[in-house]
């Protein structure tokens, strides 16, 4: 059976950048995912930088109000992860985890997430960020998403790349069986949502 996609409604994907750091890597996997994604004719992406949009740190008491410089920062990302059929979640590995700016982000929503698809491109040193994405399939299973189980991985991350942003090892082929797993998912969620409201 064909696993062709592209004659399906378009499917937004919100890649969302977890590294904030100054002089970070992350972008530079960022754009090779996007041109995969450009490739594609079934999938739009959304790119949602946290560094361009950074989110409040300090939650409210429960039930509190917001105050209206976070009421703006939260409403520049909200939509767009509400508008999402699914996500690619790109990250970098600190301490045998992933960045708190991607935490945070994650944290500030809720039924965004719900019954939607994640999928991960990682990198980092000799880990390849592949401990990054472990923790972030507990954190995404507690908010009611399921994870693509293939991932691609940037093992010492600067030595993947040439000086024009294009990968060195052969991460085409993972990162086209990742989106097409993430494309599957996507339209069998979308259509399950559209047919009855989440359990949540
Ligand atoms: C605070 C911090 C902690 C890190 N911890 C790890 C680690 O546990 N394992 C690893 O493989 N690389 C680790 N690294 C290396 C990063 O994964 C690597 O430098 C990556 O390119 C950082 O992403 P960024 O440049 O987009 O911030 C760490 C880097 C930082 C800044």
């Amino acid at each position: 059976m064909s696993t062709d996609t592209s004659t399906e409604q378009n499917l937004k994907v919100a890649v969302i950048l977890g590294s904030t750091r100054t002089g970070r890597f992350g972008p530079v996997v960022a754009d090779w995912l996007l041109g995969h994604l450009d490739g594609r004719g079934d999938m739009t992406a959304d790119l949602v930088d946290l560094a361009q949009t950074p989110l409040p740190t300090t939650f409210p008491s429960f039930g509190g109000e917001l105050p209206p410089g976070d009421v703006e920062l939260l409403t520049a990302v909200a939509p767009r992860l509400e508008a999402a059929d699914a996500f690619v979640f790109v990250t970098p590995e600190y301490n045998h985890s992933f960045p708190a700016p991607l935490k945070n982000a994650i944290d500030w929503h809720n039924q965004q997430w719900h019954g939607k698809p994640v999928a991960f491109v990682s990198y980092g040193g000799l880990s390849g960020g592949l401990r990054a994405v472990e923790q972030l399939r507990v954190v995404m299973a507690e908010l009611n998403a399921v994870t693509i189980r293939n991932t691609v991985s940037f093992h010492g991350a600067a030595q993947c790349f040439d000086a024009d942003g294009k990968a060195l090892d052969p991460a085409a082929d993972a990162a086209k069986t990742m989106l097409d797993q993430l494309a599957w998912w996507a339209l069998a969620l979308r259509d399950a949502r559209q047919t009855r409201p989440f359990a949540a």
